[in-house]
């Protein structure tokens, strides 16, 4: 044991959680740690709670492995199993929706499977340590600092925008997107029949000609006016560009949305991965304002990859848009989380969690660099966006030269990959690709190789 810790502590970068010592070790420091952190919460302050962040400390020493492939044949996972409906084949490397590669990490997986040893799944209550979990982590994370009453359960963000629209909005009320943004804001909303209207973000080039976004305020403002534009969903960090909105940007929009009576969704599922020292800003906390005129939807789905448990949370502040909401929610049992959502967020919001979700971030930056490292020396043609979060590029393929459908023929049918053609995300994505780099990097590495070939023999 002292061995393998010494080992980790000359060489950490190379070091696996392989060999059988370590695993022992692993197992035994997770364990204490796990323990020591239950009771350091029922009696805070007391030397455990020392005692527990020491033995966090020592097992920081470790790194789990992001470059392992891991087989999902048999999982009837979306991004194998839907390619050939989607793609009209199958024989293409998937590197579209958007969950990782990456194993769930195993202290999530052990309390699932401590739960399951106990065989009889009835009706079970909601702990309310999923609260004191959710609350303690929005704190250390991103210094908000939430109240219990805030918060409820939702099932999955995009069925939680579904839900807002059916319980606030009248039917002939429109929801406001900025495109090019995930496609479910504009698809949920108009297959529940309400119209959408579009502000489109603003492309712009800084000095070394690297593109960015800000946002339309004049726009948002024209639009707002309009009595019958109630809802802005935001996506705060951004999918598909990867942007960490700045604190400002966030207070201009709240000033516009609480003077409009606009009711402001941000969802924020891609916070806890931003990436090169970006911060994210709770949309929440930027005012007053902004705390009063919006419901934030949160998740550990997307970091570390358990969107098939299916754990969300919702935060308003604004009492009587919680009172409607959440009663409606209750009315119906929809924040009634099933049996392992709490179990799953409870194990991901802890330090150990804490201690993964900065590795994994880590091996995404170093994903990021290779595509952007890759483009630049190999296919000039192609210019990723940096992103700033989450594990999403966005690929401006425009200097092909290719029209939509050739663009989409030649990733698809020459190079065999599966990305998000970026058109799905508005008419503001044409030209785009969105490529997934939540992946070992060997995948992305043929993925590349195979994206060249296909573009050399054009
Ligand atoms: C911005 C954004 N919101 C929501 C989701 C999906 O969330 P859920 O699986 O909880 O519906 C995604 C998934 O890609 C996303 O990128």
């Amino acid at each position: 044991m002292g061995e393998s810790l010494l080992f980790a502590c000359k060489d950490r970068e190379n070091y696996q959680l392989s060999s059988p010592n370590c695993k022992l070790f692993s197992f035994w420091c997770r364990f204490f740690n796990l323990f020591m952190y239950f009771c350091s919460r029922k009696a805070f302050q007391r030397p455990t709670f020392y005692i527990s962040h020491f033995t966090f400390y020592i097992q920081s020493f470790m790194n789990y492995d992001f470059d392992r492939l891991i087989d999902r044949s048999g999982t009837g996972d979306v991004k194998h199993c839907k390619l050939q409906e989607f793609y009209g084949r199958s024989d293409l490397l998937p590197l579209w929706v958007a969950d990782t590669e990456f194993e769930t990490p195993p202290f999530i997986t052990e309390a699932l499977r401590r739960r399951l040893e106990h065989s009889l799944f009835g009706y079970t209550v909601t702990p309310e340590a999923l609260w004191t979990a959710v609350g303690d982590w929005l704190l250390a994370r991103h210094g908000w600092q939430v109240e219990r009453s805030w918060l409820t359960f939702i099932p999955g963000i995009v069925k939680g925008i579904g839900l807002v629209v059916n319980c606030l909005l009248d039917p002939d009320e429109r929801v406001i997107i900025q495109p090019p943004v995930y496609h479910p804001f504009r698809l949920v909303p108009q297959h529940n029949g309400r119209l959408v209207v579009t502000n489109p973000l603003i492309e712009e080039r800084d000095a070394d000609g690297a593109l960015h976004y800000r946002m339309d305020f004049n726009g948002l403002e024209t639009l707002a006016r309009d009595p019958q534009n109630r809802l802005l969903i935001l996506s705060n960090p951004h999918n598909p560009a990867g942007i960490v909105w700045e604190p400002e940007t966030l207070r201009r929009v709240a000033a516009i949305c609480a003077a409009n009576d606009v009711l402001v969704i941000s969802d924020e599922i891609h916070c806890d991965m931003t990436l090169f020292g970006h911060r994210h800003t709770p949309f929440a906390t930027v005012s007053p304002e902004a705390a009063q005129c919006s419901i934030t939807f949160g998740a550990p789905s997307k970091t570390f990859n358990i969107a098939g448990i299916v754990s969300s949370y919702a935060i308003v502040p604004n009492d009587s848009l919680r009172r409607r909401f959440y009663g409606w929610l209750d009315a119906n049992e929809f924040a009634d989380p099933h049996l392992f959502a709490p179990i799953a967020t409870i194990a991901a919001f802890s330090p150990e969690g804490e201690e993964w979700r900065q590795q994994m971030v880590r091996y995404v930056e170093g994903n990021v660099q290779f595509v952007e490292d890759f483009c630049r020396e190999q296919l000039p043609q192609i210019r990723p966006v940096r992103p700033e979060a989450s594990y999403l590029v966005w690929l401006d393929c425009r200097a092909l030269g290719l029209e939509h459908d050739a663009l989409t023929d030649l990733f698809v049918n020459r190079a065999r990959l599966a990305l998000n053609d970026g058109e799905m995300f508005g008419s503001e994505g044409r030209g785009f690709m969105r490529l997934n780099v939540g992946c070992p990097r060997s995948l992305l590495q043929q993925a590349m190789e195979q994206l060249r070939a296909a573009i050399c023999v054009k």
